[in-house]
């Protein structure tokens, strides 16, 4: 079916990755082209996310204003995918009988033959089966554009913290076969791609199987990738604690392709709360988690993920969580409130907090983690820092930008910079998203 394709995505990295490679897909077999205009589109796909309930919730109302345009035109297809789609399946249909395709993360690469499937019978698709890694050997290699690139090396995750759906809509863990992978990096080098970011929800859980030889680490992983002629960064995300081995740490201090920047979700600094998430480890390892990585790499920011108000959170709870944010010195975060999700353990809790307290200490942890990243900022003025060059700024074409090795953008004045270059730059400002820089001397 040529035509355009319009693709809403919600939620995290996966998704946006997984978005882009439904978008080859459908260029590849159906020689569809993208719109950003609904309304142009003779494909409308929505990839969901459920890991809080707000995200679920604008899927349904989406499509209800998707219902006006299939009215106005009733050659438009509808898909739902993505962790939404996952967990409800036929429900969506029973809900909204005019979508045309549901799909799972792991089924969109049957998306041709469900659209085929669609047209034939005239009636409403749906498949959120999880076979386990067929989707990868189904997709077309995917499109560069520009230096920086994502790379999928694991799908779902076996943790089952108790407050998350992800484990249900995404399947339990399934590695890439290391030769996959290595492949795949080796073949966007070679199209000039300098940066690739390893994806999963538990990128360190990596077990690639291998011919010949017992599964690879993530740590192997990388040895292989920083042979890869031309790569200049790898980055990885997301990983877990319970799994960063020492073995990782080691690399760290091994690969200066690694960069300085890795993101660890921790959650809440209470051992309390922690058990009760069902993570696996107390705050005083996560601590040493970091004191390691520190002594391998001396310069590593450390981003994380928290969760607010978690069933049963006292303030002395939530205060442990602000000491270990003083303590470890994170370099920013993202920070949620707790969202009950349904079939999740944790959502029969109880829970006597009030919401505005929640909403309270939740405002203070952002406050607590933007100043301790502006102050990581404002110590890099008068620093000269390697920069990979993205290309030209987005607001200023007199401007070049790219991003340091702790993974923040920078604009600096310099035209005909090749993107996928490493110059050092001094940095002269910090601003609230970005800094300022000059071209330093050699
Ligand atoms: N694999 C990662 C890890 O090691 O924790 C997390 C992946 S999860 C999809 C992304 C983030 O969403 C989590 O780190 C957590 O902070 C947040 N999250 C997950 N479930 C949540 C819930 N029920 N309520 C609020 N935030 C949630
Ligand atoms: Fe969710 Fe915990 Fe896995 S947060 S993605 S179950 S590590």
């Amino acid at each position: 079916m040529a035509g355009k394709l319009y693709i809403k995505t919600f939620g995290c990295q996966m998704n946006e990755y997984d978005s882009s490679r439904m978008a080859d897909l459908l260029a590849d077999t159906e020689a569809m082209v993208l719109t950003q205009d609904p309304r142009d589109a003779s494909l409308i796909l929505l990839n969901t996310c459920s890991v809080r309930e707000k995200a679920q919730d604008k899927v349904f109302s989406d499509l209800g204003r998707l219902r006006e345009l299939k009215r106005a035109n009733p050659e438009l297809l509808i898909g739902v995918g993505g962790c939404v789609a996952s967990q409800e399946g036929e429900e969506i249909v029973a809900r909204a009988p005019y979508v045309d395709m549901v799909f799972g993360p792991q089924t969109l690469h049957r998306l041709p033959d469900m659209i085929a499937a669609r047209r034939r019978t005239g009636r409403p698709q749906v498949d959120i089966s999880f076979p386990e890694i067929e989707k990868f050997d189904r997709l077309p290699p995917p499109r560069v554009e520009g230096p920086c690139a994502f790379v999928s090396i694991m799908e779902g995750c076996s943790k089952y913290c108790s407050f998350c759906v992800v484990p249900y809509t995404r399947g339990e863990e399934v590695s890439r076969p290391l030769e996959q992978v290595l492949e795949e990096v080796a073949g966007l080098a070679d199209e000039g791609v300098r940066e690739v970011t390893l994806l999963g929800q538990n990128v360190n859980a990596y077990r690639g199987p291998r011919g010949g030889g017992p599964p690879a680490d993530l740590a192997s992983l990388l040895d292989y990738l920083a042979e890869v002629p031309g790569l200049s960064r790898i980055r990885y995300t997301t990983s877990h604690p319970k799994e960063f081995t020492q073995r990782l740490i080691d690399a760290h201090g091994r690969l200066p392709l690694l960069g300085d920047q890795v993101h660890l979700p921790v959650q809440s600094g209470s051992d309390r709360i922690l058990s009760g998430m069902k993570r696996g480890y107390t705050a005083l390892e996560y601590k040493s988690i970091v004191r390691r990585l520190r002594s391998a790499n001396p310069a590593v920011c450390i981003g994380s993920d928290f969760i607010v108000g978690f069933p049963g959170e006292t303030e002395a709870d939530f205060q442990a969580t602000l000491r270990l944010v003083d303590d470890v010195g994170f370099d920013g975060g993202y920070s949620f409130l707790y969202s009950p999700r349904p079939g999740t353990p944790a959502a029969s809790l109880s829970d006597a907090t009030p919401q505005e307290e929640k909403a309270g200490r939740l405002e203070r942890l952002q406050a607590r983690l933007g100043a301790l990243a502006d102050g990581i900022s404002a110590g890099m003025v008068g620093q000269v820092e390697e920069v990979l060059v993205e290309g030209p700024s987005r607001k200023d074409p007199l401007e070049s930008s790219g991003r340091t090795r702790n993974n923040r953008m920078v604009n600096f004045a310099a035209t005909g910079v090749a993107p996928g270059s490493l110059v050092r730059v001094r940095i002269t400002a910090a601003l609230a998203h970005s800094l300022r820089g000059e071209i330093a001397a050699p």
